[in-house]
């Protein structure tokens, strides 16, 4: 079965598309490059064996996206493309609302024309807002606090309602807690343009010499040392995610259509001062750290309750915070500037 993944060449889908890959789907990939390097496809190729096709356009462009669908043959499409900066979000709203929902709805509506109305959507655990309980399920309260975090609560109400209104389509939310990590081969991994929003790329960065100490972002939150905490879920544990969600609901005649959510997490919380020594550990390296004032938006502590999908298609994350640091660190060693070099 071929499967068109928007935002392939990016950090989550480029990874998916090996787990897809390894499960017997081919995957085509969808991308504008507008935060990715061309150069993937080579690395996808060295882990997989396979040269993907891809197609470079932007997921509003109704004629290439409808010619993508048509060309290939595609059954179903897994959406990753998006923009994901939170503090860029508050400083662009517009701009975040175009490409996340409006671009969204312009790939619905070429999809709905041509009949493939199987659709697994890049949701995020930032849909949940500031948690009310800990740990998160899927029924927690729905809101947020940035036009990021809304535009994931709208598509999702969107791929909700047209569930609702055509019993033919099938659409999974699948909510991320914490990505982080790289594949075991260290081809391909996060790499940031720019100075890094995320905690494992800033560690990551630091531990090579990019950057001079990382910033702690506060150590007087109500936690066990004080620094905030995450449910971080090792990158490949989160591509197999995908597979197993979209598998499941492609073999079971109950669950074929229907709009469904599911969290994406360990269920496992570590803080941030955990994350560095974790990292060091796998680094062999000392990491400087200041602490610094509390980061605007911050929660103190957010973590997974992710039995939903264990008890419907038995996935679990399985990499533990060793392989997590470990495999980002080969990773920043091999490719110490990402793929632009
Ligand atoms: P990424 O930036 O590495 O990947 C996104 C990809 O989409 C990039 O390759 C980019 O070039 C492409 N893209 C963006 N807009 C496009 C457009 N209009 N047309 C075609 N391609 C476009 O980000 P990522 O970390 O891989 O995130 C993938 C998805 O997962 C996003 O939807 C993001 O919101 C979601 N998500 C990410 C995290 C995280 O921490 N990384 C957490 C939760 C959810
Ligand atoms: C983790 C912890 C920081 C950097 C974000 C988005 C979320 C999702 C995942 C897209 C926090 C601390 C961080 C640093 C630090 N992305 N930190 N120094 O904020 O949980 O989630 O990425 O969907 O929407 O909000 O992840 O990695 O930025 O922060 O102390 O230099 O590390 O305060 O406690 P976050 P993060």
């Amino acid at each position: 079965m071929k499967v068109l993944v928007t935002g392939g060449m990016g950090y989550i889908g480029s990874h998916t598309c090996i787990a897809l890959h390894n499960a017997g789907y081919i995957p085509v990939i969808y991308d504008n490059l507008s935060n990715a390097s061309i150069k993937v496809i080579d690395q996808l190729a060295q882990i997989t064996g396979h040269h993907f096709d891809y197609i470079v356009a932007d997921i509003g462009d109704k004629t290439a996206f409808a010619s993508a669908i048509k060309e290939h043959d595609i059954q179903a499409v897994f959406h990753f493309a998006a923009l994901k900066a939170v503090g860029e979000s508050t400083e662009q709203p517009v701009r975040y609302y175009q490409n996340n929902v409006a671009n969204t709805l312009s790939m619905i509506e070429v999809m709905t024309a041509l009949n493939v109305k199987k659709l697994i959507f890049s949701s995020s655990a930032t849909v949940y807002g500031d948690p009310q309980y800990l740990p998160i399920d899927e029924q927690h309260p729905i809101s947020s606090t940035n036009p990021y975090g809304w535009s994931k609560v709208m598509v999702e109400q969107v791929l909700a309602d047209l569930a609702q209104s055509d019993d033919e389509w099938l659409t999974i939310a699948l909510r991320y807690f914490n990505p982080v990590g790289a594949d075991q081969s260290g081809l391909i991994g996060e790499s940031p343009k720019g100075i890094p929003n995320n905690l494992m790329p800033f560690i990551a960065q630091t531990a090579v010499g990019r950057r001079e100490y990382i910033s702690v972002f506060g150590d007087d939150y109500d936690t066990s040392d004080g620094t905030g905490v995450r449910d971080y879920i090792h990158i490949s544990d989160l591509a197999d995610g995908h597979v197993d969600a979209f598998t499941y609901h492609l073999n079971h005649q109950h669950a074929m259509t229907g709009c469904h959510a599911y969290n994406l997490g360990t269920g496992e919380g570590y803080s941030v001062l955990d994350m560095i020594k974790a990292f060091s550990t796998a680094s062999g390296v000392d990491i400087p750290y200041q602490v610094a004032p509390r980061r605007s938006g911050d929660i103190a502590c957010n973590y997974a309750d992710a039995n939903l999908a264990k008890e419907t298609f038995g996935w679990q994350a399985k990499r533990d915070i060793n392989a997590m640091t470990a495999d980002t660190w080969r990773w920043q060693t091999s490719y110490p500037n990402g793929l632009e070099d």
